[in-house]
């Protein structure tokens, strides 16, 4: 038998069958659609392409594993957090998604500070509202596109328009529901209370379960089109955070992972909740029922080496560009990068923040470059881990997923500038993994989500901190320096 794990990332949507042991047998990735920008700080994606795409990549990992949908006992999803899909009475996507890295909702935010209060925010939902959140995205619709607003009878998530596509329910979980800013964190429901407040409909909103119950079954039209069988149960699976935390085994105190894809994200398990006073982390429901975890994000992690490959190196691989900045000397010669392409979450909460390099001479080259972003994002991703352990949770050691971790380079930075052992498991796959877990343990295979990671995961390599470290620690503290000093003059960019 098999399990199916699921993933709308933003990239693509990736299939993969692990069978009962845990052990990956087949993968396949559908690309998505390029997310469309408008405008600066817009990102828009099509709801139905995530569909195409997810159907594609089931069809594509059945026939990777030469198996039949007869042979796959239970599906979880995971998807890119976050995002607005919004349907109509006849079950229509009415606009495209805003997903999660979409920046334009500030005047929304701050109305909902405005009439709540940020204290009563806090109270509500456990975080700050801000502008990826899903809240702010659907008033945005409200206030620039009334027409399209008062026909809006259902909001999705964007694993959970395929969920719906798949199932034919409206549903979704604890720890994707977290991300919208509707929802009471503390106590595991939507928090009617914000709901209510802002004159919205409580009919708009999926039941909500937790990660690895059983939300429906694989429709017939579904069957048809991937391949799966009629009837195959659907957990509820996770947030693309969430759901890659269970692929790594965080849950449990101690140990942190750190998923470098388009975003960067440190993410730590709590069995109480807590939450950061500032709002600077994100506390949200784990994909693990009736616990918490803590995350930081910096938004253009892999985005930003992405973003410099695509727009100044076209044709290098990441491979290529990795072993550049390896050639680099520690510190590109004085040279910092600040990731902020996308504005900033953890630690500042800025949507108007820029990215870019500082420190350039005359003197730096292309692997200064290179190397300068790997090293920036490093420092970003430290911002995330010292405010999570500053809100009591232990780091034993850091371990790493996602496409930036593939870097035996990129490793070693993360462990010198963490100052941190920083390990790698045997399984890379990261959200789809997870979804297949929480499908193993939600179908009965294993008694709980904690159970079946501690059978399936292991630790393969570790790298501890270098001899570079000092020098990490100190450049650390100049990088810090950077964002306060800029961010008038962002603001004043943002108005021009
Ligand atoms: C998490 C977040 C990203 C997106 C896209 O808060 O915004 O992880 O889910 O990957």
């Amino acid at each position: 038998m098999f399990w199916l794990g699921l993933d709308i990332g933003t990239g693509g949507s990736r299939a993969l069958l692990v069978d009962e042991q845990g052990r990956v047998r087949a993968g396949f990735t559908a690309p998505h659609e390029d997310m469309t920008m408008a405008r600066p700080l817009w990102a828009e994606q099509r709801p139905e392409n995530w569909w195409d795409a997810a159907a594609a990549a089931i069809r594509g990992v059945l026939a990777a594993a030469g198996a039949s949908g007869e042979q796959v006992r239970a599906a979880g999803l995971s998807g890119q957090m976050h995002g607005l899909v919004i349907l109509d009475a006849d079950r229509q996507v009415i606009r495209p998604a805003l997903i999660w890295c979409d920046q334009r909702s500030q005047p929304q935010v701050d109305a909902i500070n405005a009439k709540l209060g940020p204290a009563k925010v806090l109270e509500c939902i456990a975080n700050p509202v801000l502008t990826g959140f899903t809240l702010p995205k659907l008033l945005w619709v409200r206030d620039h596109e009334p027409a399209h607003f008062a026909r809006v009878r259902q909001v999705l998530l964007p694993k959970d328009y395929v969920r719906f596509r798949l199932t034919g329910e409206f549903a979704s979980e604890v720890s994707d529901a977290s991300g919208t800013a509707l929802f009471d964190v503390v106590r595991r429901r939507w928090s009617w209370e914000m709901v209510d407040a802002l004159g919205l409909d409580r009919a708009i909103l999926p039941r909500v379960y937790e990660s690895s119950q059983i939300t429906g079954a694989v429709t017939a039209e579904a069957a048809a089109l991937t391949g799966l069988k009629e009837g195959t149960p659907v957990v509820g699976g996770g947030g693309d955070q969430a759901a890659s935390a269970v692929g790594n085994g965080i849950v449990r105190g101690g140990i942190v992972s750190c998923t470098l894809g388009t975003s960067g994200v440190v993410f730590a398990h709590m069995d109480q909740v807590a939450y950061d006073p500032a709002g600077r982390v994100h506390t949200f429901c784990h994909a693990v029922p009736g616990k918490w975890h803590v995350m930081g994000v910096t938004q253009g992690a892999g985005l930003s080496l992405q973003w410099l490959r695509n727009q100044l190196m076209p044709g290098l691989t990441y491979d290529q560009m990795t072993e550049e900045a390896a050639g680099a000397p520690v510190g590109a010669h004085g040279l910092f990068w600040l990731p902020y392409l996308m504005g900033e979450r953890t630690p500042h909460l800025d949507a108007t923040a820029r990215g870019g390099w500082l420190g350039l001479t005359a003197k730096h080259q292309r692997a200064d470059l290179i190397r300068a972003v790997i090293e920036g994002v490093s420092y970003s991703q430290r911002d995330c881990l010292e405010i999570v352990e500053s809100l009591g949770v232990k780091v034993e050691a850091v371990r790493v997923s996602g496409g930036g971790a593939r870097s035996a380079f990129w490793r070693q930075v993360l462990a010198s500038v963490f100052g941190k052992r920083v390990v790698q498991l045997e399984t890379q796959e990261g959200s789809a993994y997870g979804a297949a877990l929480l499908a193993l343990a939600g179908s009965g295979a294993y008694a709980s989500v904690p159970e079946v990671c501690g059978a399936v995961i292991r630790e393969v390599d570790s790298v501890s901190p270098g001899a570079e470290a000092p020098f990490y620690a100190r450049a650390h503290r100049v990088y810090q320096g950077l964002y306060p000093a800029l961010a008038p003059s962002f603001r004043s960019i943002a108005e021009l």
